[in-house]
């Protein structure tokens, strides 16, 4: 026992003076006192001036603006974005979204105002989302295939006062559902066929009202054959299906769900959203919906789950969206708003590593604003 304390007095003792070194063994390290100018890391060149011999100096192509452009990897520009659009008829105004800050729910006439406003900019592509009064809200959300309804007047009138845009809706049920889910709830579970067939319904209806696209974001299985087989069978060959393929099961909704009052009713998403710990099944859900005949795929949230979209760029040949989501828009609207970031360079670097990590198409709040930075910035020749 005496002996153990003893010896570790010694190890403790010895802890406080400097640790000795190894001694010199080489020539080279002998001469390396680079505090007193001796670096043998360093050599001299012809001039006389310092010298670190190596043949690769990736700088020299970063050496000015003009060569970075010319081995540029990837680009930017405002035909890559798609501005979603929330509209609203509950009054003729305008409502700003507290958690969204420069977004608002749009009246149908402000929507069409946005529309324009984002082709001048080179923004091609508009995603609408619709915010749908209680009393018209059931289980069955019947509400979401209502020829008269929100989404195929908003449709109309977007394809009428700019037949060139891109117009998308979203399909699922949540806000049509006095549940909050994306699908019908039988007995406290999402059912999953039976949700397609009002998904079905719902994407016949966008369709006849002119959508270019329609994207179904409730995540139930087998959705993609069923969409692709009705509106097919009505003859909408041409309505593309942008399918939510990876959709998480994400706290980065958030503010998204405040815009359209549709957080769910009870419980959580998860049972058909995926696990954010998930990685592989992200590949199963895209390679299924290639199949089922997808035209595009989508991963959301965005910049947290840039290695999904990477993932699926590597095996599904497909053009791949992303979602850069509201939580991901709130974030730097906060910081931008206290001062601790420069918004317009967080805001273009973020769209830029969607593209590096293999986006085609970036679903942004900002896409309209980043159009008008890039165009600012000579960036983009319109
Ligand atoms: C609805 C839907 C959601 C989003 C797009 N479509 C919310 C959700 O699944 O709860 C989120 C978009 C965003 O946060 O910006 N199916």
């Amino acid at each position: 026992m005496k002996t153990v304390i003893v010896a570790l007095a010694l190890h403790s003792a010895a802890a406080l003076v400097a640790p000795t070194r190894p001694a010199r063994t080489s020539a080279l390290t002998a001469a390396y006192k680079p505090m007193d100018g001796v670096n043998a890391a360093v050599d001299t060149n012809n001039r006389g001036e310092a010298w670190v011999s190596q043949m690769q100096r990736p700088r020299r192509n970063r050496k000015s603006a003009g060569v970075r452009s010319m081995v540029r990897e990837n680009f930017l520009t405002p035909a890559n974005l798609m501005q979603p659009i929330f509209i609203h008829e509950d009054s003729d105004e305008v409502v700003p979204i507290a958690s969204m800050p420069g977004q608002s729910r749009h009246t149908l006439d402000s929507m069409v105002e946005q529309v324009k406003k984002g082709m001048a900019l080179g923004v091609k592509s508009f995603i609408l989302f619709p915010k749908v009064p209680d009393d018209l809200k059931t289980n069955f959300a019947d509400e979401c295939y209502n020829p008269e309804g929100i989404v195929p007047k908003a449709v109309a009138m977007c394809k009428a006062a700019c037949p060139d845009a891109t117009i998308c809706t979203d399909i699922a049920l949540d806000p049509y559902s006095d549940q909050g889910h994306d699908g019908i709830v039988l007995d406290g579970k999402i059912v999953n066929d039976q949700t397609i067939e009002q998904l079905c319904k719902q994407a016949v209806c966008h369709a006849r009202a002119g959508a270019d696209f329609v994207g179904p974001s409730d995540m139930m299985d087998g959705r993609i054959g069923a969409l692709r087989l009705a509106l097919d069978a009505e003859g909408w060959t041409d309505v593309g299906i942008i399918s939510y393929s990876a959709k998480y099961a994400s706290a980065f909704y958030g503010p998204f769900r405040d815009a359209l009052d549709s957080h769910p009713g009870f419980g959580d998403k998860k049972t058909y959203q995926q696990d954010p710990a998930n990685g592989r099944e992200a590949i199963i859900e895209a390679t299924l919906d290639a199949a089922e005949g997808a035209d595009m795929l989508m991963v959301k949230p965005g910049v947290p789950y840039l290695d999904i979209v990477r993932r699926i760029r590597d095996v599904v040949d497909i053009p791949i969206a992303a979602y850069h989501v509201s939580g991901e828009y709130a974030m730097i609207k906060a910081g931008a708003e206290k001062g601790w970031i420069d918004e317009k360079a967080i805001v273009l670097e973020t769209l830029m590593c969607f593209r590096r990590a293999g986006a085609d198409v970036i679903l942004t709040y900002y896409a309209t604003d980043a159009a008008q930075w890039m165009v600012d910035e000579g960036e983009v020749c319109l």
